[in-house]
């Protein structure tokens, strides 16, 4: 038996599965996040072993008998998040979060430093770890000066497991500290925010083994023998590993808070100025580039909260099929835009309005607006010469068919919806450890899904939404300079 951790932005799920890959069961956990001024988005790194514990605790309760059977802990999580701790594992801070934005000025200075998109592979944005560490030199001197160890925020997690300070290569490309070509800590990049080796975890790949379950926690949850904790992945490459997406030509679109395209790369071909990420892939000789958009199925909650309906319920106005495209533009921009903008303070906008304009033309904008955005992410992985036929589509907005069949013919690909999506990042953590703990080939463990419905694009609408989607993209340069 082998477990997934998958520490999100929201919540901690762990996932219990059989070695031939079968799911026996899964928990989750939720905590918050705290934005105590704006831009700033933390949480306490306690929260995290708590809900680790909640949900080992509620697992061996479910399913005693396949829970004792325990073999091996793989671990995924939210990337580029901060935790600090001094030279006796003390955390010296709350956690700084992926979608923190105070240091965009610390990212914009960093990433016109000579050399560092060139090593790095990517845009300094202001969400990745080294400007966060910057910033807190300039405004937090006294705690820069104790950082002992800067940790992912799953490399805590497998801190509090193992005891051990260890880091992997998918997550620790999102840090602008790795050389992601060569997959090591570059002294050059680190020496650019003031940072040294020593203050970097031990680097293993995703695939292998990154230490043992401490043995307080092995009596603790009534387990025995050896429990490997595999190096695991950051969170896009684990759920790459979770539906098989691990070689050229393959993709899946992420519909969550932020949305993600997702493509595998035999090679590193990096294209920084595209926006795209380049990131290594949580298993050895792989890479996979992404767009991300930071505000996906959050642009739909937001909406629902302030029209008072579940997002369910704006979905259900809508239909399972499209129609042509709405009179109201809607611009995704809530959180800024990482691909292809690469503009933390840019914000949303509706054009069009009318006194008639209701419930349901507002979600068919929004949800319009929000997949132009990932139209605009499509266009820039193309620029880096990705070529798709066909693509999967994962996250809590796949559970639309009407948003997904709306991307379809933005794209004009098919695109496939899993059995099990939901699982993503969590599956792919556990078949990690199943690749740590049996020696067995990623190749023979990252199978792709079975396939519930496959959505082709409406051949009667493409010529329509092509031209909604150039309208759109018309209107970002002129919003620009209005904000
Ligand atoms: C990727 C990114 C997000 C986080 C949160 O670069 O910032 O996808 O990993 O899930």
């Amino acid at each position: 038996m082998f477990i997934g951790l998958d520490l999100g932005t929201s919540g901690l799920r762990a996932l219990l599965i059989a070695e031939n890959g079968a799911v026996i069961g899964d928990s989750e956990a939720s905590y918050g996040v705290s934005h105590p001024h704006m831009g700033w988005s933390e949480q306490n790194p306690q929260d995290w072993i708590a809900a680790c514990n909640d949900c080992m605790a509620s697992l061996k309760e479910k399913f005693p008998n396949e829970f004792s059977a325990l073999k091996g802990i793989g671990l995924s999580g939210q990337m580029h998040g901060a935790t600090l701790i001094d030279g006796d594992d003390n955390v010296l801070r709350p956690c700084i979060l992926w979608n923190d934005t105070r240091s965009h000025e610390e990212a914009a200075n960093l990433d016109s430093t000579e050399n560092v998109r060139e090593l790095s592979g990517n845009i300094v944005f202001p969400g990745f770890t080294a400007p966060k560490l910057l910033w807190v030199k300039n405004n937090e001197p006294e705690i820069f000066a104790k950082t002992a160890k800067v940790l992912l925020p799953k490399d805590f997690l497998r801190f509090y497991l193992t005891g051990e300070h260890v880091g992997e290569m998918s997550d620790a490309a999102g840090t602008t500290w790795l050389n992601v070509r060569t997959r090591q800590w570059s002294d050059e990049l680190l020496e650019k925010s003031a940072m040294r080796q020593d203050q970097m975890p031990h680097l293993v790949e995703g695939s292998e083994i990154s230490g043992n379950l401490r043995d307080e926690l092995v009596a603790k949850w009534g387990l025995s023998g050896r429990i490997i904790v595999a190096g695991g992945g950051g969170d896009n490459a684990a759920a790459a590993c979770g539906v098989g997406t691990m070689s050229e030509g393959q993709g899946f679109i992420s519909l969550g808070t932020s949305g993600v395209l997702l493509v595998a790369k035999d090679n590193f071909s990096p294209m920084p100025e595209s926006a795209v990420h380049s990131f290594c892939h949580a298993v050895p000789n792989k890479w996979y580039q992404m767009g991300v958009m930071l505000a996906a199925t959050d642009c739909l909650n937001w909406l629902s909260q302030n029209l008072g309906k579940s997002p369910a319920e704006l979905s259900a106005l809508l239909g399972n099929t499209i129609v042509e495209p709405g009179t109201i533009q809607f611009m995704p921009y809530l959180s800024g835009e990482r691909t292809p903008h690469n503009d933390s303070k840019i914000r949303g906008a509706f054009l069009g309005l009318d006194v008639s304009s209701s419930h349901k033309e507002l979600t068919q904008a929004v949800m319009e607006g929000v997949s132009y955005g990932l139209r605009d992410n499509f266009e820039a992985l193309k620029l880096t010469g990705t070529n798709l036929n066909r693509l999967l589509a994962i996250g809590g907005g796949s559970q639309s068919t009407y948003w997904v069949e709306l991307l379809a013919t933005l794209f004009n690909l098919p695109i496939d919806i899993p059995e099990q999506g939901e699982f993503g990042a969590a599956l792919g953590a556990a078949r990690l450890a199943i690749c740590a703990a049996t020696g067995a080939s990623p190749d023979s463990i990252m199978t792709p899904p079975k396939i519930a419905q496959t959505i082709n694009p409406r051949s009667d609408l493409i010529v329509d939404y092509e031209a909604a989607y150039q309208k759109f993209t018309k209107i970002y340069p002129t919003l620009r300079t209005l904000l």
